[in-house]
């Protein structure tokens, strides 16, 4: 690794920072619309361990969306504790991007209650699902998860928990639309319930890019050798961040970017580069497909100039 990342970083953050300005902070969960749209920080956490980080790296934020890839990681770690869960949740959950927002209903009708992906909305609550039937501890196993993985205890915000509950009426029409096509096995309630949960946890920049590194070390938690996913698995749910994690801009992202990114509402995105780093981004305005602008500039940045086209 380049002995200036510290400098590249804070070239990054310089060009990134003043972009914040041209978006929004999303207007439907109250603490997020009144955000600090000043709030900015980037993290880098390779994979021996070494950390670099800018700005605002150590304030927790919501993780939102990002929490897809946790509960998908652990409804695959199931699928290798039980024959035939992979195949179920593979019948039950596409592979495609949407090219939709990632709360909208349109294509779940036309579709028969299959959402496109795991980590649209529809996705996540299918993957919500299956993972119930596997762990009753769904909605606490992945904020263990994350603990473990950041190597520190990641809380549940109960603020964010109970505003998402109240804006949570297109989620849980959702649900409802899916369960009426026979696609989810529990009751909406109990699926929203862990989705809800999973969202409000409360992780930095810093511990979400410590986080996220065992997706590009083959599955293997770096800092404690650790096996989270079989390499196989990994791989998938990196493929499925570099074409679904960014929604309907997941196409520009691997034009600009290159490497698997996952974004969250609140303004946070990590992103992965096979056996080098994790890295986090945060700015909470967004841009239209509901990814934070300024985060996006810097990682596009980062991967400039750093040189890390992965393909
Ligand atoms: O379900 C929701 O709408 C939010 N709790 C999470 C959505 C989200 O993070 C989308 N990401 N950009």
């Amino acid at each position: 690794m380049d002995a200036d990342l510290d400098e590249v970083l804070q070239a990054v953050a310089e060009a990134a920072r003043p972009r914040a300005s041209q978006g929004r902070t999303p207007s439907y969960i109250e603490s997020l619309a009144h955000a600090d749209q000043d709030s900015f920080a980037i993290a880098v956490v390779e994979m021996d361990g070494t950390e670099h980080a800018v700005g605002d790296a150590d304030q927790p934020v919501a993780i939102q969306s990002i929490s897809k890839v946790f509960t998908l990681a652990l409804a695959m770690q199931a699928a290798d504790g039980a024959e035939g869960v992979a195949e179920e949740l593979w019948r039950r959950v596409g592979v495609e991007p949407s090219g939709d927002p990632y709360n909208s209903l349109v294509q779940l009708e036309r579709e028969r209650g299959v959402p496109r992906n795991p980590m649209i909305n529809a996705g996540a609550l299918v993957v919500d699902d299956v993972l119930l039937d596997h762990r009753s501890d769904a909605p606490e196993a992945v904020v263990e998860l994350l603990s473990q993985l950041a190597g520190e205890p990641v809380t549940i915000d109960d603020l964010v928990r109970q505003e998402t509950a109240e804006s949570a009426s297109r989620n849980r029409a959702i649900a409802h639309l899916m369960a009426s096509f026979g696609n989810l096995t529990h009751t909406v309630d109990e699926v929203l319930d862990a989705y809800l949960h999973q969202c409000a946890a409360a992780i930095t920049t810093r511990q979400l890019a410590r986080a996220i590194r065992f997706l590009g070390n083959d599955g293997v938690d770096p800092a404690t050798g650790r096996t989270v996913l079989e390499p196989e698995r990994a791989r998938r749910v990196a493929a499925l961040m570099l074409t679904c994690g960014t929604y309907d801009s997941a196409g520009q992202f691997a034009f600009d970017v290159g490497f698997p990114c996952k974004s969250g509402v609140s303004g946070a995105i990590v992103g992965i580069v096979r056996h080098r780093f994790g890295v986090c981004v945060w700015s909470p305005p967004l841009e239209e497909s509901g990814n934070s602008l300024a985060g996006h500039v810097a990682l596009h940045e980062l991967a400039q100039r750093l040189d890390l086209w992965t393909h």
